[in-house]
């Protein structure tokens, strides 16, 4: 399982999988949780603390989630039903943007709503870094990137930095 990236393709910034919207998971099955097994595999050899369905090519809506001092978790057709007006700023990277590290603000705390692996629905309200993961991942699902969300005059110092061998 390759993950997609930018790196040394500003072409890719524009034009690639990861600026598709990704399509519901229509069926989850064996084959699908042999993916998302599959994806937690790439997450941790990646040392990633996520990583979503359109980062490897899949434009379905899925996407794993390992952040520190939690447990691997897969979320299949999530909706974030709810994000807390406090918001705060931490630094974030991305597996398919490499070599940038940026603060982005997003809501402290997030409630979700998603199917896990064995087709069982769940709600999920949590904050700090897993809210921090989930809020980037769900992006990667609407073809929205971390850098997306940096200020204009960042986001061109890190477009340049992307085009450099
Ligand atoms: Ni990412």
């Amino acid at each position: 399982m390759k993950v997609l990236c930018f790196e040394n393709n500003p072409q890719a910034y524009s034009d690639t999988t990861l600026r598709q919207k990704a399509g519901p998971v229509k069926n989850i099955n064996d084959e699908l949780r042999k993916t998302a097994l599959e994806m937690i595999e790439s997450m941790r050899k990646e040392k990633g603390v996520g990583l979503a369905g359109p980062q490897i090519g899949l434009l379905k809506r899925i996407f794993v989630t390992h952040a520190e001092g939690d447990t691997a978790r897969v979320f299949i057709n999530p909706t974030i039903i709810w994000t807390s007006q406090e918001q705060v700023k931490y630094e974030e990277g991305c597996l398919s943007v490499p070599g940038i590290w940026a603060d982005v603000i997003r809501p402290e705390s997030v409630k979700i709503q998603a199917w896990n692996e064995n087709g069982r629905a769940f709600t999920l309200e949590t904050s700090g870094m897993l809210a921090r993961v989930i809020q980037h991942e769900y992006d990667h699902l609407e073809g929205i990137l971390f850098i997306d969300r940096l200020p204009e005059t960042k986001r061109e110092k890190v477009l340049v930095k992307l085009q450099k061998p």
